[in-house]
């Protein structure tokens, strides 16, 4: 009794320093792990032979919520010092075997990290720190080491990384050559159905595609199956990268925190990362699935062969990696759409992050969890930092680069200055400017001065990155910034040129030019920088009109649009004549890629309004910016009444569904014209596609509409009535309810649904679907009564205490909290320290509502 009242207060959590890294003493030679599995009570017994690498070292390894049955070291029973985070025991002077035997109960985990069950199957996460959940080990990205696994179980397939070695009635072996740190080691088992394939490498090594499902999903597994070949087929063309054993294998899992994950051989990915058909996904989906088994292929490359030392080198894999897959949607798909797609994406997630309290560098230099570091900054703007890098040096050195890296580094677990070496040596350039994008955080800005005299045009730029948490002083960076001149009537004069910025203020001289040009500037999104350009409009409805550069034509016409949105916003009387008809004239422009064209008429977010507001110095406020976007489509419907019908009409698709990128584009399209006529034609259009569609691209994207105007009552009904079985396609039922809800009914429409019974806290899909979209809808989250912070709040409470990943992430909604007005900014900080003063709050949310709320 006494025990249980001792010291209430958890230990103030630990911070993790990059600067403090220090190598672990032992080698290990092997791996040999056992598996009994049961779903309470799975016993786990490993052997591992160890090597110090030096003398009188303390054998420690990390173990999380393991209950150890016994030890031995060279065979002797030993007693090792056990606490809630490992072991450490007395270790002999030369190599030693360690065996130990664990209990664990998968069926329990709710965390989802370490061995987990889904629907009566087994399955790991082991990024970044789960292993330790699973046995005791030297869990660190450094620590390498080649894997025997042995699984006994009755269920019929049963899988782990490497190579299939024995197969039996009640048991599998597998084994992986590739030396690997545990990180990622993967382990299923279940009643599974495979989607068979064979792949020939350019060396002619055939290897064996599976994609394992549960029995109802094999229809679903065909596209993905083509992805991967193509991803194959890419990286063995462009840079060079082969396949490395017999066997490639991906699983789909229903309940799962991210996206997927690329355990060496054994891919284990969210199901809905990768099932498709045209019956329930949509042409996005299709794009993403194609994308995300790119990304986790390549790093069988990028993170796999050549690792991370410590986790705070997660850019090193995830930024190249993202890059990668990027290279290849573009080479699948449209680039110039893919670019505005990343830009979009980058301004929308990186740049709040960036440029409020959770910011952090490429690189960040310390943390409490690492789960919370798995962020656009690393990922997205992890992968711009490498386009600037292929941009300054050029195709050629880049991909040389390239090659020495891989032969330098194989098998070795590497830094960024390992990285920043392999470029510094094959080019010959000095990149110690260039690595501050790994190391300062916060958006820079951009600002241009522009004169023009005797045919001489000079752009003066400006760089400033306001201070970040933690970082008050910035150095100027290097910025490529990709120019092109047009002449006043719309020829271009200077072709794109890239300006290597360097200096905090510098200059460009363009010599010989009949009359004062106009500038494209960032072409292609050059660096992930923020441009401040007093542009008039009508010099941004000039380059929505002539512009060459595809991004650049859409970007003039965005900032065009933000423009007139925030004065809207602002209640003052705007002018949206040039911007209808910029986007008219671009929309009917017939010579232009569809997908293009619906990105000019698509509406910057709100959530990016806001920001845009409050960079302003105005206070945003969500109602009025919810608003002026109404109006804004509105008025573009109105004046595209006589058109719509021609632009629907024209880009209906006929025949078999194919989700390639042209027929996608007319789809889009086709629904972005559906959306214009539902505001005029009472919903009637919407109606007959709905009853018509016979894909999901088209059903959801009526339906959607439907909702938004506040009918397709009779239609939900029979949507879910015709898709109950099938837990992705309610996904996005129950999204698009939230998603389309009216700002003032949003907050009951998301708390009714957490009551229909096919709402469920255990599955992350289901949870984001519902509260991530609710967190999304900027105007129904960021009611003025605090009714939004606090109904996400309650939940975000109740999630922490089953999966507290999860629950850190969806915090992140709460970013922006200091934007808003003095009432909003009270409710969510009450909203924020309610969770914060939840006992028993995990290590994960808790580090990210304290800094979310800052000082
Ligand atoms: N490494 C994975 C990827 O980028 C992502 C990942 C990190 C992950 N941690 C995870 C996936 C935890 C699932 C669960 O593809
Ligand atoms: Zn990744």
């Amino acid at each position: 009794m006494a025990l249980a009242l001792k010291d209430a207060t958890p230990a103030a959590p630990e911070t993790i320093y990059l600067k403090d890294y220090t190598p672990f003493p032992f080698t290990v030679e092997s791996v040999h792990l056992t598996f009994r599995l049961e779903p309470r009570a799975t016993r786990v017994i490993s052997r591992i032979a160890f090597a110090p690498k030096g003398h009188g070292a303390t054998l420690e390894l990390h173990g999380e919520e393991l209950d150890l049955k016994w030890a031995r070291i060279d065979g002797q029973e030993v007693t090792p010092d056990v606490t809630d985070k490992g072991l450490s025991v007395a270790a002999p002077d030369q190599p030693f075997i360690w065996e130990a035997e664990v209990e664990i109960s998968p069926e329990t985990n709710t965390a989802l990290e370490g061995l987990y069950m889904s629907n009566g199957m087994y399955c790991t996460q082991c990024e970044a720190e789960g292993f330790r959940k699973i046995t005791f080990y030297p869990d660190r990205p450094d620590v390498m080491s080649v894997f025997t696994v042995r699984i006994e179980s009755d269920l019929p397939v049963l899988l782990s990384n490497g190579n299939k070695g024995e197969v039996a009635a009640g048991f599998a072996e597998w084994h992986d050559p590739w030396p690997k740190p545990a990180y990622l080691f993967a382990l299923v088992a279940g009643e599974l159905v495979n989607h068979p394939d064979r792949f020939t490498t350019a060396s002619g090594r055939d290897v064996e595609l599976n994609i394992w499902v549960r029995d109802g999903d094999l229809h679903k597994c065909g596209f993905g199956m083509e992805a991967l070949k193509a991803s194959m087929r890419w990286d063995e063309e462009v840079y060079g990268r082969e396949y490395d054993l017999d066997i490639f294998n991906i699983v789909a899992v229903d309940d799962f925190n991210m996206g997927a994950m690329e355990n060496k051989g054994l891919n284990i990915f969210n199901s809905s990362c990768v099932l498709a058909s045209p019956d329930t996904s949509t042409d996005a989906n299709y794009e993403r699935i194609e994308a995300i088994i790119a990304h986790e292929y390549f790093h069988n490359w990028t993170g796999n062969r050549i690792t991370c030392r410590d986790w705070f080198q997660l850019c090193l894999k995830e930024g190249l990696t993202v890059f990668r897959d990027a290279q290849f949607t573009s080479d699948m798909r449209s680039a110039a759409v893919k670019r505005i797609d990343d830009a979009m994406e980058l301004r929308g997630r990186q740049f709040p992050e960036d440029n409020g309290p959770l910011s952090h560098p490429v690189r960040p230099e310390s943390f409490q969890e690492i789960n919370n570091f798995y962020t656009a900054t690393v990922y997205e703007k992890g992968a711009e930092v490498i386009a600037m890098l292929k941009r300054l040096v050029g195709d050629a050195a880049y991909y040389k680069a390239l090659e020495l890296y891989f032969t330098r580094h194989d098998g070795q677990a590497c830094t960024i200055e390992d990285w920043i070496a392999v470029f510094e040596e094959s080019t010959g350039r000095d990149l110690s400017q260039f690595k501050l994008w790994y190391s300062q955080s916060g958006t820079p800005r951009l600002s241009v001065a522009e004169t023009f005299a005797e045919g001489t045009y000079t752009l003066t730029f400006t760089q400033e990155t306001k201070p970040t948490p933690g970082q008050d002083k910035k150095d100027p960076k290097v910025i490529p910034i990709a120019v092109g001149l047009l002449s006043p009537n719309g020829d271009e004069v200077v072709p794109t040129t890239l300006l290597e910025m360097t200096e905090a203020t510098q200059s460009f001289t363009f010599e010989g030019l009949g009359a004062k040009p106009v500038p494209s500037i960032l072409r292609d999104f050059s660096a992930p920088v923020i441009l401040e350009r007093d542009v008039s409009p009508a010099e941004n409805a000039f380059l929505l009109a002539h512009d060459t550069d595809p991004f650049a034509r859409w970007d003039a016409g965005r900032s065009l649009m933000r423009d007139v949105l925030m004065s809207m916003a602002r209640g003052e009387s705007t002018e949206d004549g040039p911007l209808i008809e910029g986007i008219v004239t671009v929309l009917t422009d017939r010579s232009l890629d569809p997908s293009f064209r619906v990105q000019v008429m698509s509406l910057p977010g709100e959530s990016e309004l806001a920001a845009a507001l409050f960079e302003a110095g105005h206070t945003p406020d969500p109602d009025a910016i919810h608003g002026a976007c109404e109006t804004l489509r509105q008025r573009l419907a109105e004046r595209m009444q006589d058109e719509l019908p021609r632009l629907y009409a024209e880009n209906q698709v006929s025949g078999p569904f194919s989700p390639d990128a042209k027929s996608a584009g007319k789809r889009e399209m086709a629904n972005a014209a559906l959306g214009l006529t539902t505001r005029l034609d009472g919903g009637a259009l919407a109606a007959r596609q709905f009853a018509d569609a016979d894909n999901m691209t088209l059903q959801i994207a009526a339906l959607s509409r439907l909702v938004q105007i506040g009918k397709g009552e009779a239609q939900l009904a029979a949507f879910y009535e015709q898709w109950q079985d099938d837990r992705l396609v309610i996904d996005k039922w129950f999204g698009l309810q939230v998603g389309m809800a009216a700002p003032e009914r949003a907050v009951d429409v998301a708390r009714a649904l957490t009551a229909h019974k096919d709402f469920t806290m255990t599955n992350p899909n289901r949870f984001r679907a519902t509260l991530g979209t609710f967190g999304g809808h900027h105007a129904g989250f960021h009611r003025a009564d605090g009714s939004g912070y606090h109904f996400l709040a309650d939940w975000l409470i109740q999630l922490d205490a089953k999966n507290p990943q999860t629950t850190a992430r969806m915090c992140t909604l709460f970013q922006t909290w200091r934007r808003y007005d003095a009432t909003r900014q009270g409710e969510a900080r009450a909203a924020l320290e309610r969770i914060a003063g939840t006992s028993g709050l995990s290590r994960d949310t808790n580090e990210m509502v304290t800094r979310i709320l800052g000082d």
